[in-house]
């Protein structure tokens, strides 16, 4: 039953027959009403119009037909199948119109819904106050020294003029990451202050010298309320011809201005390091009482405990021994240096009574210094 019949067959022709073609074209159109969507409609289009449908079939049988008989049913079968296609036509539009206000329903996107709900992260305080004291120290001319938080023993204790039986060097205060091997004179320690990138920078660079040193420092103490063994330090190196015990209180006021506020006195106590000579404490006036050590009424100043100053580093001039285990003529050149603890500071500018709290990275507490530039 596929080219045209070329000889007349009572059989295959009755497919065109008037009731034959009429039920056709009524159980295609039945199925094309029944299509509930647009692939339904593809099958109902495949089997009342496609190359295998009645119809199509019937329509190939025209010629078989006499001639005579030929136009009638030619006239029937085509108007059946014009139906078809237009009743086809219509249905596709409108199921593609209801797929389409179906699609606009379903997948609306609601642009009124809150998209930032993930909060933003916060620079922690440790890192911006380092910026901002290093930001003060390079617009005064000095340069960024960085040094390994591994160390030599040598550069963290010997050259700095640590005796070999300095209770700095007990296990208790210092990890050690290796011992010296017997034909070595130095361990390998994490080191315990930043002042080893002092001797780096005198071994490294020309002088004269004005180098600032942020970085991390670690010792081997119980983490509590005001320790840990982790924590940050700022360290200040001047080496130059001439300098003397004024210009390091001078870069030390700088500092104390930038980080606690303009106008607040500093103070200089004798004390001792190895690598100073002579060494002092530094203490600033309390920044909350301004050094009346109580507060407007009367009540004592807690942030100083009534002392009006407060101790925030450690200084002092050059020990000439440790210019000399860098190379460095003491007779020609002075230097002065001093360091603090980050931390520490941070501590006392803001208030914080707990120094966990600058190590839990908890968002919340970095997010409060937000402003921090
Ligand atoms: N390195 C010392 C410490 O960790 C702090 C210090 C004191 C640094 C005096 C200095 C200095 O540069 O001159 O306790």
């Amino acid at each position: 039953m596929s080219a045209p019949n070329k000889a007349y067959d009572p059989v295959e022709v009755a497919a065109l027959a008037p009731a034959a073609v009429d039920r056709m074209r009524a159980d295609a159109l039945a199925a094309i009403a029944a299509a509930a969507d647009l692939d339904e409609l593809k099958a109902a289009r495949l089997a009342h119009a496609g190359d295998r449908a009645p119809i199509t079939l019937a329509n190939a049988e025209i010629g078989a037909l006499p001639p005579a008989a030929r136009a009638e049913a030619g006239k029937r079968v085509g108007t059946a199948r014009s139906a078809i296609r237009a009743a086809l036509a219509s249905r596709q539009e409108e199921l593609a119109a209801e797929r389409d206000s179906r699609v606009l329903v379903e997948e609306t996107v609601d642009v009124t819904l809150p998209w930032d709900r993930t909060p933003a992260g916060a620079r922690h305080p440790v890192s911006s106050i380092a910026d901002r004291l290093v930001d003060v120290f390079v617009g005064m001319g000095y340069e960024v020294a960085e040094g390994p938080e591994v160390e030599a023993e040598w550069y963290n204790f010997d050259a700095l003029n640590f005796p070999p039986d300095h209770p700095a060097r007990e296990m208790q205060d210092t990890f050690f990451v290796a011992g010296p091997k017997p034909a070595e004179r130095s361990g390998v320690v994490l080191r315990t202050h930043t002042s080893p990138v002092q001797i780096r920078a005198m071994l490294t660079r020309p002088l004269p010298l004005y180098v600032v040193s942020p970085g991390k420092c670690y010792r081997s103490d119980a983490l509590d309320a005001t320790h840990s063994p982790v924590f940050h330090q700022i360290e200040c190196l001047a080496v130059d011809e001439g300098l003397t015990m004024a210009d390091l209180r001078g870069a030390i006021s700088a500092f104390v201005e930038a980080m606690f506020g303009e106008g607040l006195r500093t103070r200089l106590r004798p004390d001792f390091f190895p690598f100073t000579e002579p060494s002092a404490d530094v203490s600033m006036e309390c920044h909350v009482c301004r050094g009346a050590s109580t507060r407007p009424g009367g009540a004592p100043c807690r942030v100083c405990r009534s002392q009006g100053w407060i101790e925030i580093a450690g200084c002092g001039m050059v020990n000439p021994r440790v210019l000399v285990a860098c190379g460095i003529d003491p007779d020609r050149y002075s230097g002065f240096a001093f360091g603090l603890g980050i931390e520490r500071s941070l501590m006392i500018r803001h208030g914080v009574t707990d120094i966990r709290d600058t190590l839990e990275g908890d968002v919340r507490f970095s997010r409060a210094f937000g402003v921090e530039a």
